[in-house]
Order: structure tokens, then sequence, then C-alpha cells
């Protein structure tokens, strides 16, 4: 059987189901799965184009951005990036920035074209203490997420079980202190706050500047922002064609900003990518053959990605549980 389905139906007979957020860990993640095998193509685009693999402007800003931030706060230009994909953003800020050291923290495997311009690393454990930036885009929102939904009061999690060989979902009661508006399904997505927490523990002092697509609690929970994408279109049929499927949510940023200010980060800043571009000058870059990207940047993506960009200071020790 290819990829992760094989997996996927064993854990199933073994339990009688699966949480949605192991469902979608195994189809992303496990061998064959859609960032392990289907997204290691190096061409820009495939299912979604990212702001990086749209334009060099993104990379353009970011590094004009992460310079004043280094004067203000007196940084040395160590960078990480976490969940580098393609590497098109590595590639830019490497260009624009030329920083003293670069760690890509990935999942999947290295890209060629970086080799030896980077030290590529799959994990935050291999990263060493450091002063500098650490930069995501998108990163979020790969991670696995549980499906939680609202009937008649009661709160239920989407789970994903067999019959006759068929994948189906199923309801399951789910004990839990966030729930989704009326109407609503909200993605709750597991292991944020550890991956926070150990970027705060790497960082000994410096900024995290995350992307990613999303708003606020009430936009989040208010529909399905679940999502699921094959060749480039969405697709319903998402239990179908595992590890060739995307399967992504919207990002709650109220709850991704309670975590990291539980943690112990200070937010600096938090706005849609628009509002970020346009303040840090994207028109300056901008060549008139790039006004494409440029308005696909403002106006499509503007609206419905936002930046967090959060602040470690020094000698701070991590607060709260784990
Ligand atoms: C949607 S892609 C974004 C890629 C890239 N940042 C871009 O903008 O084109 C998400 C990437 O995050 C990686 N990823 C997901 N969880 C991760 C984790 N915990 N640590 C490192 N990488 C992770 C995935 O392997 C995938 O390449």
């Amino acid at each position: 059987m290819d990829g992760p389905l094989g997996k996927i139906l064993s854990e199933i007979r073994e339990k009688g189901f699966i949480t949605f957020d192991r469902f979608v860990e195994l189809s992303l993640y496990d061998s064959g799965g859609y960032y392990t095998s289907k997204r290691l193509s190096l061409k820009p685009g495939e299912d979604f184009f990212t702001a990086p693999e749209l334009s060099p402007l993104f990379g353009k800003v970011l590094s004009s951005y992460i310079e004043k931030l280094k004067e203000s706060f007196k940084l040395p230009l160590n960078l990480v990036e976490i969940g580098a994909g393609k590497g098109f953003l590595a590639k830019d800020l490497l260009k624009f920035l030329k920083p003293k050291a670069y760690f890509v923290v990935e999942k999947r495997g290295e890209v060629p074209f970086l080799k030896g311009k980077v030290k590529w690393l799959n994990s935050l454990k291999e990263l060493p203490n450091l002063r500098g930036f650490v930069v995501a885009n998108e990163l979020f929102d790969a991670f696995p997420f549980k499906r939680l939904v609202k009937e008649k009061g009661k709160l239920f999690e989407v789970v994903v079980a067999e019959e006759e060989g068929e994948l189906k979902e199923e309801l399951r009661p789910f004990q839990g202190s966030i729930e989704p508006l009326e109407g609503g399904e909200y993605p709750l997505f597991v292991g944020w706050k550890e991956l926070l927490r150990e970027v705060y523990l790497k960082l000994e002092e410096g900024v995290f500047v995350v992307f990613d697509y999303g708003g606020s609690f009430g936009e989040v929970a208010s529909k399905r922002s679940f999502r699921a994408f094959r060749n480039g279109k969405i697709v319903n049929d998402y239990l179908k064609e595992v590890g060739k499927t995307d399967l992504t949510a919207c990002v709650d940023f109220d709850r991704l900003k309670r975590l990291s200010e539980e943690i112990g980060f200070k937010v600096l800043e938090f706005k849609p990518l628009s509002a970020f571009l346009l303040e840090n000058g994207i028109e300056k870059f901008a060549s008139f053959k790039e006004l494409p990207a440029v308005l696909t940047l403002l106006v499509d993506m503007g609206r419905k990605f936002k930046v967090l960009v959060l602040l470690k200071e020094r000698g701070q020790a991590p607060s709260g549980k784990a």
C-alpha cells in the first residue's frame, strides 16, 4: 500500500479510530506523506504558492525589517528559519541579508541548492543557543490539528474510522476549553506550545517573526476553516489519496499570541501582511514587472495572512508549565 495509508489503517484497526490530528500527522509527515514526498520538487507553486515562492519581494521586505530590528535591539545577524520548505525564503534572505549564520529547521530533507550555505537541522533540539532572529512562514498552519464541532450544545471532535476498507469520519465527545462558535468548526492545532517553548529556550535574546494564514478566534471559530488541497484545487474527498492531499486550517492568532505570552514572549507587533509590507517599503523594492506579484501579496494574501512578531528579552526564564 502506497504512502501513509497502511499505517493509518493499522492504527484504526487496533484502536477502532484515530483522532484527526493523528490522521493529519501521518498524512503529511509519515513516510510517503504530503510534505515528505509530494512537496519535494523545487518548482514554486504546485498545490499552492507561498509568499516567498511567489516573489523575492517578500524576502526583500523581511530583510529590510530585520535590518531595522538588528539596529534597534543590537542583535547579531544569526538567522533560524523553521519550516523552510523548498528553500525560497532562505535563498532570498541569504542574498539580501548576508547573515553570519543561517540555520534551517525542517522535518523534510535538505534542499540541494542550499547545501553548504545553511546548516540544515531536522529538529529544534539540534539548534545551538543563540542571539538573533527566528522566522517562520506558514509553519503553524502545517501542524497537526483536531477538528472540534458543536452539536445541540455538546462538543465533539471529528475522528477517522474505517468502513469496508474505506476511511470515514465519526464524531466523538470531546472535553476542552476551546469551542467553535455557532455553526463553526474549530481547528485545535497540537504542538504549538511545545515549539514556542523550544524556540524561547534556544533564543538567548531575539525576535521571532511569524507569518501565517488566519485571524482572530472569532474569525476562525465561526466557520469551517479546515481545507484540503490536491493538484492545485480545494477538494472535499480528503480521506482519499492520502499523502497526495494537503490538510491545513486557519491559524487562531488569539490563541497563538496567548500561548506565546504565557511562555514569556512579548508581542512586538501583530498586523495583516499588507500593512507589514507597506510599512516596510514594498513599493521601494518593486519593479514595474513585479506589479502582479505586489498586487497578490497586498490584496489577496495581504488580507488573509498576518504577521506576529515576538520578542525574547535577555535573561528571561520561561514562565508557566510545559
Ligand atoms: C506550508 S509549508 C511552508 C514552507 C515555506 N516556509 C514557504 O513559505 O514556502 C510548511 C513547512 O513546515 C514544515 N514543518 C512543519 N512542522 C514542522 C516542525 N515542527 N519543524 C520543522 N518544520 C516543520 C513542513 O515540512 C513544510 O515544509
